[in-house]
């Protein structure tokens, strides 16, 4: 049988991504009672991050460790990846010795290439155009909050990044309609929208996109590896904070949710992500339970 990879959210059937999020829901409950499973006895997954981590790394870690298996942390600066092994053979021979492999890079197309020449199931543990894994922490917390997500409006403010690529793909595959706020020159890419047409939408401003929405998101206005824009993004993102404000043209019972590290006073407010309709401390917890989901899914 062909290796399963998880390079987008895209890579998983609509059937398949709701029945890994009920079973991450699932783990969690067992992982919270105590109950020790270890479905990954003597697995190995390897963890290549070319780009800073808190959550992906402990997440992927720890979940490793509580399915008895183990996690090797791979580092550009420590391995020949870094001093420009080919991809194409750090993955045949990475491939050889592990049973997963996890990246976190730059170009999209890095991974997928690192894909074709692996024998085992590889990760994206965020690209520069996908953080599909986040997704999947996301949509557990959005079920875990408020139950099935079909039908329901969630608005996404800020840049067309990386989040809001995963975020459009999400809304198309579990059936919710996406808002996009995103100021002129920072818009998602026009291919990734255009398969999510009936699900994905531009909007003129933040307040069009929230207005009654069941969930707002938003995400850093610098990604990693854009921090010399970030005095020309603080004036183009000005009008585009999640505040108390807009969250008030929301649904009354709306959740926000921001993937983390969060910059306060800059996408979103002191406030609104410190506030009652914050859930990002069970998102981010989610990381864990979601990604270890994933890991049974790829590799029993
Ligand atoms: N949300 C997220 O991916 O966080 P880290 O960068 O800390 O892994
Ligand atoms: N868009 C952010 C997400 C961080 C988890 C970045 O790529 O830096």
């Amino acid at each position: 049988m062909a290796v399963r990879h998880f390079l987008t959210l895209n890579d998983l059937s609509r059937d398949e991504l709701r029945a890994l999020i009920q079973r991450a829901i699932e783990l969690k409950r067992m992982q919270h009672r105590g109950e020790i499973y270890q479905p990954l006895k003597n697995k190995v997954l390897g963890m290549v991050f070319e780009k800073s981590s808190t959550r992906t790394r402990v997440s992927f870690e720890a979940g490793m460790a509580q399915f008895g298996g183990h996690a090797i942390f791979l580092s550009p600066r420590d391995t020949q990846l870094g001093r420009g092994e080919p991809i194409e053979d750090s993955a045949r021979v990475m491939s050889r010795m592990l049973d997963a492999i996890m990246i976190r890079t730059f170009e999209h197309e890095k991974i997928e290439r690192f894909a074709e020449f692996s024998g085992v199931p590889v990760i994206n543990a965020l690209t520069d155009r996908f953080h599909p894994c986040q997704l999947l922490a996301d949509m557990q917390t959005w079920v875990e909050h408020r139950g099935d997500m079909t039908g329901k409006t969630a608005a996404w403010i800020g840049d067309g990044n990386n989040m809001c690529h995963s975020y459009i793909n999400a809304a198309r595959l579990f059936d919710f309609q996406l808002r996009i706020a995103v100021p002129e020159g920072y818009l998602p890419d026009a291919a990734i929208l255009a398969i999510s047409e009936d699900h994905a939408h531009l909007c003129a401003t933040p307040a069009v996109a929230v207005a009654g929405a069941d969930l707002v998101v938003t995400d850093v206005w610098s990604s990693m590896g854009q921090e010399e824009e970030q005095a020309a993004r603080e004036k183009a993102f000005a009008d585009y904070q999640v505040d108390a404000e807009l969250m008030t043209q929301a649904a009354p019972d709306a959740l926000f949710m921001h993937c983390l590290p969060a910059h306060r006073g800059e996408e979103v407010s002191a406030v609104v992500i410190d506030g009652p309709q914050s859930v990002v401390w069970d998102e981010a917890e989610n990381r864990l339970h979601s990604q270890k989901a994933l890991l049974e899914f790829l590799l029993s």
